[in-house]
């Protein structure tokens, strides 16, 4: 298998090679080096600066503004999404507050008519439509979708396979997309939908938290920006909420700064210094994470009575072929869904894996399971289970999933696997 730092990043915008993931993750967004100082200096507790005189220039006036330690977490995340050409990061305090303020704030392109679908019109014509995953997190064509046309945007769903999102944009200010699609694991061309959209003259943003930045890379795939939940995979610790959306365009990423501080949807300074922290193991975590999840794919496709496995590492995936083509080899997540016969089934798998934590969210370090149908937002069957891959050794993992199934599917010794 290739090793994913195998993979050569581009040279960067001075023509030097560029360093690969690994390298680049440990000293992301870090200041240069000063005699006594700390390599990361700390968070910054500050809800107000010193702040003299004349403001317009102040680079930090109030904490709802602008944060030492967020400029150096965007840095880093800039860096890791677009480490080709200049980009620009806002963190925000959740995945959820990333994905609402571009979904909210972000126009269209210029039209001829000089208006951008989504700005405030003295006319009160409404902001233009956006298209939706239908498959994607729920609470994005469930809970945003009603908030969204309450104010008047009108949102059009398709599901992820096959690109039928490029159907619906005629008039469309946005195209969101999510790929891999969480949490079916459907993949879509994003090169292609991307080129779609602008010829339509919506702009285009992914949700990149399943890949993260090491495994995909949607700006360079044609994206106007990269959006995602840093509570998973990026900081992968489980004890984080955080957001952020990148991009390459100077003018939306002062809108989102905009809806940011309006909204008030700002990253804790505690929670954007660990955020940052964590990024120095990503590499490391994730090539774990996507070896352990591989590894357990193959083992649930092996064994009878577990059906529709699916991570899109798997050469037998349907969504394998296009991944390999945008994902970065051997990073493609660490989550798999498959299903076991029924929601009986399910529930003793997950009482029965020892080193698997009944739980949700996913890409933490501890490998994680849960079954979807338990939300109610997801149209998954009842046995569907989305399995998490953490950092454990490869081997121990494998056999407790091995025991677990053996258990849950009636061929296991007896109930002496159930968790205490
Ligand atoms: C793909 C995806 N995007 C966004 C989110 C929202 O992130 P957060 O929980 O940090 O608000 C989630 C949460 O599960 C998610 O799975």
């Amino acid at each position: 298998m290739t090793h994913p730092d195998d993979t050569p990043n581009a040279p960067d915008a001075t023509g030097a090679p560029a360093p690969a993931d690994g390298t680049r993750v440990v000293r992301a967004g870090l200041p240069a080096p000063e005699p006594y100082e700390p390599a990361l200096p700390g968070p910054v507790f500050a809800a107000h600066y010193h702040l003299p005189g004349d403001v317009t220039d102040a680079p930090y006036d109030y904490g709802r503004d602008a944060n030492p330690t967020w400029t150096r977490l965007e840095a880093a995340l800039a860096e890791l999404e677009s480490p080709g050409a200049p980009a620009e990061a806002v963190a925000f305090a959740s995945g959820m507050a990333a994905i609402t303020a571009v979904l909210m704030a972000v126009p269209g392109p210029p039209r001829p008519d000089g208006h951008q679908p989504g700005e405030h019109r003295p006319d009160g014509s409404r902001p233009g439509p956006v298209v939706l995953p239908s498959d994607g997190y729920n609470l994005v064509p469930g809970g945003l979708r009603g908030l969204l046309e309450e104010h008047g945007t009108e949102v059009r769903t398709a599901p992820t396979a096959g690109g039928a999102q490029a159907e619906l944009l005629d008039g469309a200010r946005l195209l969101w997309l999510e790929s891999p699609s969480n949490p079916g694991l459907d993949v879509c061309d994003i090169r292609r939908l991307a080129d779609a959209a602008h010829a339509a003259g919506a702009l285009v943003a992914v949700d990149n938290t399943l890949p993260t930045p090491l495994g995909q890379r949607p700006l360079e795939l044609g994206a106007d920006l990269s959006v995602a939940s840093g509570t998973k995979a990026l900081t992968g610790h489980g004890d984080v909420l955080l957001g952020y959306a990148v991009t390459r365009d100077p003018a939306l990423a002062r809108r989102l700064r905009t809806w940011r501080k309006t909204a008030g949807a700002i990253p804790g300074p505690m929670e954007a210094w660990l955020a940052h922290r964590s990024l120095a193991t990503l590499e490391l975590r994730t090539a774990r994470q996507a070896a352990n999840a591989l590894a357990v794919a193959e083992a649930l496709r092996a064994t009878p009575g577990v059906a529709d496995v699916r991570h899109p590492g798997l050469p037998s995936d349907p969504a394998h072929a296009l991944a390999t083509r945008q994902m970065r080899a051997g990073r493609y997540g660490c989550v798999v869904a498959f299903t076991l016969p029924d929601r009986a089934a399910a529930e003793r798998f997950l009482g029965a894996a020892r080193l698997v934590d009944e739980a949700t969210s996913f890409g933490g370090v501890r490998s994680t399971a849960e079954r979807r149908g338990r939300w109610g937002g997801d149209a998954v069957p009842e046995g569907f289970v989305r399995f998490s891959a953490g950092v454990e050794d490869t081997a121990d993992l494998v056999a407790d999933l091995h025991e677990a199934l053996a258990y849950a599917l009636g061929r296991g010794s007896n109930g002496s696997r159930k968790k205490g």
